[in-house]
């Protein structure tokens, strides 16, 4: 039985930090209000002319080297983001041709937040499928470019990043000791579309738009919908909150983790948090997670990590990894 297992983790965050006290110059908020309601501290902004995809394809260098692969190796890139380079052609394509590939196939996948679990969750079918032998999977974003900067209520709370998985198929036993993704289980729901949006786009506005984001309705739904998958993950594997190593959630809010990793029981020692650092960076923020974690030997080969999310449509999925 295929696993798509885990070679190599690696991130990139553009260099200008903006902190809140930054943001509190800007909008009418303070450095108080945004870390008690958000946990967040400061994010990262992308320069001028520096693009998802620049920040994607730097991710994807930095897996490659922690795999030990070359880009000629892989024959699947999928990137998750909401902030491409442009509507068309997809940000996959120009990463691929950034590592100078030109086999293999490399597509977008629109989940929002939940975008890295997707790719997770796609990637593995193409792998386990056996069609397809090694994935870069990279969460990229700039939500920057997409953000109300006078909307004190959305502003502060997204950062811009990505992240980057390389996953490879390889032969497993078929039991939840194996390494690999264990199992994914993703959601979406569309009648939340006026929740959590963007207000532009080819067919309404014809720009580019901006989020919109009613705070209160998504993180009234957030908590119930996260740890719904995360149970199916549990069930699936025959698996529990105490056999978990690392819960590895999207950060969005520590309200949201914090809420999320208690309801499921999942000691806090156990819960991996960049949000305080990172901000929201959507699609990006697990692969950001999770190359954190692994760089400061928290993650070994053979933990057990939950991955989560939850985002705009609305959309949610879980993913378990035995890395
Ligand atoms: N600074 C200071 N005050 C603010 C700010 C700010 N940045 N933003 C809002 N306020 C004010 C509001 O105007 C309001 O004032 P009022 O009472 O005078 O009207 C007050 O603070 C309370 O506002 P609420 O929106 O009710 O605050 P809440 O406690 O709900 O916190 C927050 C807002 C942080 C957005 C919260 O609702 C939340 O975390 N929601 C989930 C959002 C989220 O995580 N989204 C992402 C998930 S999906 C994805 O990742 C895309």
């Amino acid at each position: 039985l295929l696993r798509s297992v885990v070679r190599g983790c690696g991130s990139y965050l553009p260099e200008r930090v903006l902190t809140n006290a930054d943001l509190a110059r800007m909008v009418d908020t303070s450095d108080e209000w945004i870390v008690q309601r958000t946990g967040i501290r400061e994010r990262h902004i992308a320069a001028d002319g520096e693009t998802t995809s620049m920040l994607g394809l730097a991710a994807a260098r930095a897996a490659l080297a922690d795999a030990g692969l070359e880009p000629g190796d892989i024959d699947l890139v999928i990137c998750a983001t909401s902030t491409p380079d442009y509507t068309f052609p997809a940000t996959a394509t120009q990463i691929q041709s950034g590592l100078g590939i030109a086999h293999g196939v490399a597509f977008d996948l629109q989940a929002v937040c939940s975008g890295f679990v997707f790719g997770v969750g796609t990637a593995d079918k193409f792998l386990t499928s056996g069609s397809h032998k090694r994935a870069l999977v990279i969460g990229a974003e700039t939500f920057s470019r997409i953000l109300d900067w006078n909307d004190r209520t959305t502003c502060v709370l997204f950062g811009d990043g990505a992240g980057a998985l390389v996953l490879e198929a390889q032969e497993g036993e078929g039991n939840a000791n194996d390494r690999g993704v264990l199992t994914s289980h993703l959601r979406s729901d569309g009648r939340h579309r006026s929740k959590l949006f963007v207000d532009g786009g080819p067919g309404s506005t014809r720009t580019v738009g901006h989020l919109r984001m009613e705070g209160r309705e998504v993180f009234r739904h957030a908590v119930g919908m996260i740890t719904d998958v995360i149970t199916d993950a549990f069930e699936a594997t025959g698996t529990t909150a105490a056999d978990l190593d690392w819960f590895v959630p999207h950060q969005a809010n520590k309200r949201i983790i914090d809420a999320s990793a208690d309801k499921l029981g999942i000691a806090p020692e156990k819960v991996v948090t960049t949000v305080d650092r990172h901000g929201n960076t959507s699609a990006a923020s697990i692969p950001l997670a999770l190359a954190v974690a692994r760089a400061d030997g928290r993650i070994k080969q053979g933990d057990l990590v939950m991955i989560e999310a939850m985002g705009g449509g609305f959309t949610w999925g879980s993913a378990l990894i035995r890395w």
